[in-house]
């Protein structure tokens, strides 16, 4: 069995935004899984709050659909859906407004975890802060979730940290990045400090370079909008991408403690290089004879936005220096596929001469699809001839290994929001982690704009741009193909 499901305390939670996409297609449909797997108490509440107006029996048919159209679990019946709403309720409340503060007040039991989830837009998490202490809802106990994007830039991220600051303490405040609920993202850490065989490895001295990809097949069609304001780097890099590098590149943490792990991966993001622009490729995806291009979506013609980066990084730490982090991310790629790449280096000397070729370790650990990990490692090529040598992978996926028990793993969303309930912050960014992210992916961002730089273009279903093959050939190294 996997999942040993522990019930968390008994709860009160209020999600702002309960009308909107996130909570229809994330947050409630996991709250709901979580249920089907006994672990909400009895107790525990769920309050949605938007403006919109509509009574409790109006909410419960908006989240019997949600969770209809975004799926339950593999054990949720009908019955258990009609079980879980009785947990529901609903009240209207503009987070700008005065109204509707006390009647929310007069729903929150004593005694009980109180969480309040901002599945807003940022521009509301001051007001709803303000309210939420002025009003008396929330308490020095009480948990805040904020959503991404955390700001756009230091500035943003500073202004928002600081508004937060004014009504909570760092230690109540759970700022979300899905991708550390990821299942195989923990695993990470299992993988470096679960097992003695990677860790003595796991340097400069024995990894030739580390590749990290995070490809997507989607293009920005529907949120081209908000999609051209941000860009790859900001929506993915500044964060996904970032958490991973500090997974794979931090120290071992003492514990498995908040701020242990937090401290690690700081150090990680403030050892980083400023990177050189001949070091990082900007794409854009373009139309074909099938689809639009980027411009088209976000109906912008003259439109600058990346939809594909890809960069070296450098690590300026005992740890890491000369080994070089290959990222890249992009939409409208020929596969959906995320993964890290470990390439260790070549064995110094082969007893077998030049004909045996080079043949270096990659340990691939993939996030998504078909999550698990590959070692590949050297062999002899079967029967006569001399010695020939042939890679092979080792190759594990989690839904082999651990059979029908890995379908009830939850998704990021329903561990997250069980992490708040039980006040554990681990897997949540600390306020000075997302400012050092920022304080890092800002110079870039302005170098393009003071450029002028232009996006170079790439065909919908490829791999990205040829320039971002370049990138490594120029270092004699290759990508991986991305392929699901
Ligand atoms: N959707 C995603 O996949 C996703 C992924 C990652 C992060 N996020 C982040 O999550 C947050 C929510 O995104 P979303 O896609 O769910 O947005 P959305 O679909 O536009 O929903 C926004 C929600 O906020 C409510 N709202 C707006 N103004 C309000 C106000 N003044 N007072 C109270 N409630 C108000 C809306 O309901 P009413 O209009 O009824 O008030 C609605 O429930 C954003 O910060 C977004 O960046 C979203």
């Amino acid at each position: 069995m996997v999942s040993r499901v522990i019930p968390v305390d008994p709860f009160d939670l209020v999600i702002f935004g309960a009308t909107g996409d996130l909570a229809r297609r994330k947050i409630l449909p996991g709250l709901f899984r979580r249920y089907c797997a006994g672990q909400m108490p009895e107790e525990a509440r769920i309050i949605g709050a938007a403006r919109s107006e509509m009574d409790d029996d109006g909410f419960r048919d908006l989240v019997r659909e949600a969770v209809r159209k975004f799926g339950g679990g593999r054990d949720c019946s009908d019955e258990a859906l009609e079980g879980f709403l009785a947990h529901v309720g609903y009240e209207h409340v503009d987070a700008m407004g005065e109204g509707g503060w006390e009647t929310l007040k007069a729903r929150l039991r004593d005694g009980m975890v109180r969480a309040f989830y901002f599945s807003v837009a940022p521009s509301l998490f001051g007001a709803l802060a303000e309210r939420l202490r002025g009003f008396g809802l929330a308490d020095d106990d009480s948990r805040v979730v904020v959503e991404k994007p955390f700001g756009k830039d230091l500035a943003s991220a500073r202004a928002l940290n600081s508004t937060l600051a004014e009504h909570f303490d760092e230690t109540q405040i759970y700022r979300i990045d899905h991708y550390l609920g990821k299942e195989t993202v923990q695993n990470l850490m299992a993988v470096r400090f679960g097992n003695m065989l990677f860790e003595p490895l796991w340097n400069a001295q024995f990894v030739d370079h580390i590749q990290i990809t995070v490809a997507e097949t989607v293009d920005v069609s529907g949120r081209g909008a908000y999609y051209d304001k941000s860009g790859a780097m900001r929506d993915m890099v500044q964060n996904h991408l970032m958490q991973l590098l500090c997974l794979i590149a931090m120290e071992p943490p003492a514990r498995f403690e908040p701020d242990s792990v937090r401290d690690e991966k700081l150090k990680v993001i403030r050892a980083l290089d400023p990177v050189d622009y001949h070091h990082i490729v900007r794409g854009q995806y373009i139309a074909d004879e099938k689809q639009p291009g980027y411009r088209s979506h976000v109906e912008d013609p003259r439109s600058t936005t990346e939809s594909f980066v890809a960069m070296k990084i450098s690590i300026s730490n005992w740890r890491w220096a000369g080994t070089p982090f290959y990222l890249r991310t992009g939409k409208a790629l020929k596969s959906q596929a995320s993964e890290i790449a470990v390439v260790f280096k070549d064995a110094p000397h082969s007893i077998f001469g030049p004909e045996a070729g080079r043949h270096a370790n990659v340990l691939v650990i993939r996030l998504q699809p078909n999550e698990g990990m590959t070692l590949g490692v050297t062999i002899k090529e079967p029967g006569p001839g001399g010695m020939r040598l042939k890679d092979v992978a080792l190759d594990m996926s989690f839904a082999d290994a651990l059979g029908p028990d890995a379908e009830d793993i939850p998704d990021a969303y329903e561990r997250l929001i069980m992490d708040v309930i039980r006040g554990n912050q681990t897997l949540f960014m600390r306020g000075d982690e997302v400012e050092a992210a920022w304080t890092w992916t800002d110079p870039i961002i302005e170098g393009w704009q003071r450029r002028g730089e232009v996006p170079k273009e790439y065909d919908a279903g490829s791999s990205g741009p040829d320039d971002a093959l370049m990138l490594m050939h120029r270092d004699g190294r290759k990508w991986r193909d991305i392929k699901a």
